[in-house]
């Protein structure tokens, strides 16, 4: 054992201890060969002469890991004092991620909806022409197509789609016009695109989600109160909620909310019942189904919500994330 010591303290690498290791634990170790030997010792000493030798080993072993601990520090520290190292510097923290602010509302949204039954239902966002438009009473050459600035694929085949509201028709065609697959209770939320000049408050591409209730005998009053209910889910009940006449082409009569939180108001969302004409289109009949719609600007919501600009929320900025309400 003293020799194993003093060749323990004259060890400066890890293979230095290695080569100890395989000296007095290998397979040509003198215990390796005492232990080899313990067949030869008489039946009645061999129990007490192979724990010895199993002490020995736990301990030849427990002193060459001790000893392996001390030279790791050694050679550690060796290296830290020969780096530009600062152990007082900081550490980096980790910040921990969040929904962005637009899918928060988005998801509010979407539960307040299912509580009145809706089903959240997706649809592409390269739409066609028909489905974003022309089965919504918007044909070529109406103004109403101007209305919104279409950025268009293909010589006018295809188009990002401009509004959710391409998610109804599409919705409403895969019905065949069967009466029996009525009521419709659907949401969808999504990407829209503009071809808009941007500014701090307009982008080219933004959210919105539509709903789209069709039955028969709903009515106007039950589309004010769905939209009351969505908002009072987000905002509390003290939210001030007007509404106001408006035009679309697919709804008659149309209207739009604003809310107001004590900060003027803002127009968040257009409505109104389903035209007859569209009601057509759909493949039902607008003497026995009526429903109404509705298409929310989830990223108008957001804004509103968290006081940021468009170009801050779609700027995916974190400094600028990090500082605004309701996202941490
Ligand atoms: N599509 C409209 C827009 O993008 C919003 C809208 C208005 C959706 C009336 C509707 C609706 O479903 O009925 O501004």
């Amino acid at each position: 054992m003293e020799n194993l010591k003093k060749e323990l303290s004259n060890a400066k690498t890890t293979q230095d201890l290695d080569n100890i290791k395989s000296k007095w634990l290998g397979k040509k170790s003198e215990l390796k060969a005492k232990f080899d030997d313990l067949k030869n010792i008489p039946a009645e000493k061999r129990q007490e002469v192979g724990a010895e030798l199993n002490t020995q080993r736990v301990k030849i072993e427990e002193m060459i890991e001790n000893t392996k601990s001390e030279i790791q520090k050694h050679i550690l520290n060796e290296k830290l004092s020969n780096d530009n190292f600062d152990m007082t510097l900081p550490g980096i923290g980790i910040s921990t991620g969040a929904l962005h602010p637009v899918s928060v509302i988005e998801e509010k949204c979407i539960a307040a909806l299912r509580r009145l039954g809706f089903i959240p239902v997706s649809g592409p966002e390269v739409e066609e022409p028909k489905y974003n438009f022309d089965l919504l009473d918007i044909p070529p050459h109406h103004p109403a197509r101007d209305m919104q600035d279409t950025f268009w694929i293909k010589h006018e085949e295809l188009l990002p789609r401009t509004h959710t509201t391409s998610v109804q028709s599409r919705y409403m065609m895969s019905l065949n016009g069967d009466e029996s697959k009525l009521p419709v209770k659907i949401v969808s939320p999504g990407r829209v695109y503009r071809n808009e000049a941007v500014d701090t408050q307009h982008l080219a591409i933004f959210n919105q989600f539509e709903g789209l209730w069709v039955g028969h005998d709903v009515k106007l009053s039950e589309l004010k109160g769905t939209l009351e209910f969505i908002l009072h889910e987000i905002y509390g009940p003290t939210v001030k909620v007007r509404f106001k006449p408006k035009y679309y082409p697919y709804t008659e009569p149309s209207i739009g909310a604003d809310i107001n939180l004590g900060d003027g108001w803002w127009t968040i969302v257009g409505a109104g019942m389903v035209s007859p004409q569209v009601m057509k289109n759909f493949g039902f009949d607008p003497d026995k189904v009526s429903g109404f719609a509705f298409g929310f600007g989830t990223s108008r919501l957001a804004g509103q919500f968290t006081g940021a600009s468009m170009r801050e929320l779609y700027g995916m900025d974190l400094r600028v994330f990090k500082n605004i309400k309701g996202v941490k």
